[in-house]
């Protein structure tokens, strides 16, 4: 291999991880439910009780998985060991959205995971729409 396609090789890994930190791969968006029309959707009224059903068994105060606590809405927004999963006024940009919508590329980025040992079940889809709603008007 030559030094200059030995530079391209560089650069598309490069630009793969980067994509990658982001939401990994291929996303099909025409299968993510659109967002609620509820105004205002809050974290304490409507997003809450929805990450404490089906998120904060594995992403609590206690070993949280991808070091990505979802009990607090400082912690949401703060995000995980990969940085945010929450672009604010962005649902459909939003690693937690697409997360919870099961669309992204790689299924082991589906949540919460199809096959858990605590038997929690996929989000609704009036789940998932409550949850876009949520960061489109800035995830507060
Ligand atoms: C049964 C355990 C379990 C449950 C329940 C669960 N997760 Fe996860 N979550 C994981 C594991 C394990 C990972 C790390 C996956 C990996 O690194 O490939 C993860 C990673 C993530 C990530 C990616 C973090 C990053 O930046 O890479 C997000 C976002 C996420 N979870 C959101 C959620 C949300 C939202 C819920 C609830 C709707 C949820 N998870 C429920 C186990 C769980």
């Amino acid at each position: 291999m030559n030094r200059i396609s030995l530079l391209t090789v560089s650069v598309l890994c490069a630009a793969a991880f980067v994509a990658n930190a982001q939401v990994g791969g291929k996303v099909d968006l025409s299968k993510l439910p659109p967002a609620a029309s509820k105004t205002p959707v809050t974290y304490a009224t409507d997003i809450k009780p929805i990450f404490e059903k089906s998120c904060v068994r594995c992403h609590g105060a206690e070993k949280p998985k991808a070091r990505l606590r979802m009990d607090s809405l400082e912690s949401v927004t703060k995000g995980s060991e990969h940085g945010a999963i929450v672009v604010a006024g962005k649902g459909a940009e939003s690693k937690l959205v697409l997360s919870v919508a099961r669309i992204t590329a790689d299924p082991d980025q589906h949540m919460p995971p199809l096959k858990n040992r605590a038997g929690i079940l996929p989000l609704t889809k009036d789940e998932v729409s409550l949850i876009r709603a949520w960061v489109d008007q800035g995830a507060k």
